[in-house]
């Protein structure tokens, strides 16, 4: 099939190829020029494992194509997906839509014949309607159809879940688009993925309430480590022991630092402000996003409890400061609000990521980068272990560390507890 993508951001890009990958033909489109020439030369702008070599492969094979041309790529597709951002509004909790109804206008004036709109960009409920409206003031209704299909790819892991979603949503009110998707879809439902037809509204909410309720269950374990913490209970037997009841699952039970990332934060807001609009309290999320809020400062107070309040010149290291393990992404990672608090009690940060120096990071004084995990750990006072890269798993802190005295908080609870007492290592971690 011939598709288009609009945006070449985390989605557009990730679908786009994986869609090539699978056999189709794929225009690109972005109206960041620098982004495209890059993309044809082969260079991506985002941290995401195996991403460059399909990319490489489709590019070369000609099933995937970059342009800066949107009538054009929009003109000699079937199916266009929207995929450009829906980022907070400045000063509000809404999504700021404009790029979704930019985009919806410079559809309608490339449409002459039978196309298929997909929103991919995660959008409020009723959103689709609005875009219908916008291109039905200049286009037939007969030759467009407007639906959701949202994504849930994660970073880090979004090559594997294209390929292996649980499930596709598409939100399509028309028989004729549905077939012609679940034809599109067919090589992953033969694999597995379950296919779900519902109305484009509850596509849209689905979206929304997923992120809601993973971000729901997160916070959920996160508070209850605070309690667990107070009763010397080590909450990865809460997980565990919950996880097994299969009506619960394992999976987003992790007690951490708070959630972060583009979605999470963004989303959970979007979700209450909508409801709200509509005269509904979702008073559920709406704590959630408190609590969330609340956990970077609850960390920062453990970690002055750790150092028994003597923060002033104590050397910190960070292991990893992304949102979480195998992105390059530092939106709304926690270690935003934590590194400036403890650099304005006296700190001096150095820190590692294995996706390299950060710009955030870069004017900010006593707060420098490491090459390498050993050069960064050598000289700290506290190593916090702040992502679960595999790269933090097995280090020898005895070996690397120059300093008699050191404590390690370890914010992913990748190490065990016994262990690190018996190597007499003063270790403290979440929940625990
Ligand atoms: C998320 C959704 O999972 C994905 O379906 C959606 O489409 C985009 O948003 P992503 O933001 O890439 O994906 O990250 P995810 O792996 O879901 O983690 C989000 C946050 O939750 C991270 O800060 C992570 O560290 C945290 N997390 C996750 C936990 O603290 N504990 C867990 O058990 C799982």
């Amino acid at each position: 099939m011939k598709l288009c993508m609009i945006g070449t951001g985390y989605v557009g890009l990730v679908s786009g190829v994986c869609f090539s990958d699978l056999g189709n033909d794929v225009i690109c489109v972005d109206r960041d020029t620098k982004k495209i020439e890059n993309l044809k030369k082969g260079i991506i702008p985002i941290y995401e494992p195996g991403l460059d070599e399909l990319v490489l492969k489709n590019y070369k094979n000609d099933r995937l194509k970059f342009s800066t041309n949107l009538k054009d790529s929009i003109s000699k597709s079937d199916i266009v997906f929207i995929c450009v951002g829906t980022p907070t509004k400045k000063n509000g909790s809404a999504a700021d839509l404009s790029q979704i109804f930019d985009v919806a206008k410079e559809i309608r004036s490339s449409i002459s014949k039978f196309k298929i709109i997909i929103t991919k960009s995660t959008v409020p409920v009723t959103t689709g309607d609005e875009i219908e409206k916008i291109i039905s003031q200049k286009v037939s209704k007969k030759l467009f159809s407007v639906i959701s299909n949202p994504e849930f790819l994660r970073e880090g892991e979004a090559i594997r879940d294209f390929t292996y979603p649980d499930r596709i949503i598409i939100g399509c009110n028309d028989k004729k688009s549905n077939t012609i998707l679940k034809n599109l879809y067919s090589p992953l439902i033969s694999k597995g993925a379950k296919y779900v037809n519902s109305s484009r509204r509850s596509a849209e909410l689905i979206k929304y309430a997923s992120n809601a309720f993973l971000a729901t269950k997160i916070t959920f374990i996160n508070e209850l480590a605070n309690l667990c913490e107070k009763l010397d209970i080590n909450v990865e037997d809460i997980s565990i022991g919950m996880g097994l009841d299969k009506r619960i699952g394992g999976r987003f039970l992790r007690a951490g630092p708070a959630y972060g990332g583009s979605c999470f934060p963004k989303d959970t807001k979007a979700i209450t402000t909508t409801a709200d609009k509509f005269k509904t309290n979702l008073s559920v999320i709406k704590s959630v996003i408190k609590s969330n809020e609340n956990r970077s400062s609850l960390l920062l107070k453990r970690i002055f409890d750790i150092l028994r309040g003597k923060i002033k010149k104590k050397k910190i290291c960070f292991l990893g400061v992304t949102f979480k393990a195998n992105t390059d992404d530092m939106r709304d990672s926690p270690c935003l609000s934590m590194i400036p608090s403890l650099i304005k009690n006296g700190a001096v940060i150095n820190y590692f990521d294995p996706t390299g120096e950060k710009k955030e990071f870069k004017k900010i004084r006593n707060v420098s980068f490491s090459k390498d995990i050993s050069s960064a750990i050598k000289d700290s006072d506290l190593i916090i272990i702040h992502t679960e890269w595999n790269d933090f798993k097995s280090i020898n802190f005895k070996k690397n560390i120059i300093k008699k005295k050191f404590t390690i908080f370890d914010m992913r609870n990748i190490y065990s507890l016994t262990k690190m007492k018996k190597q007499k290592i003063r270790y403290f971690a979440i929940g625990c």
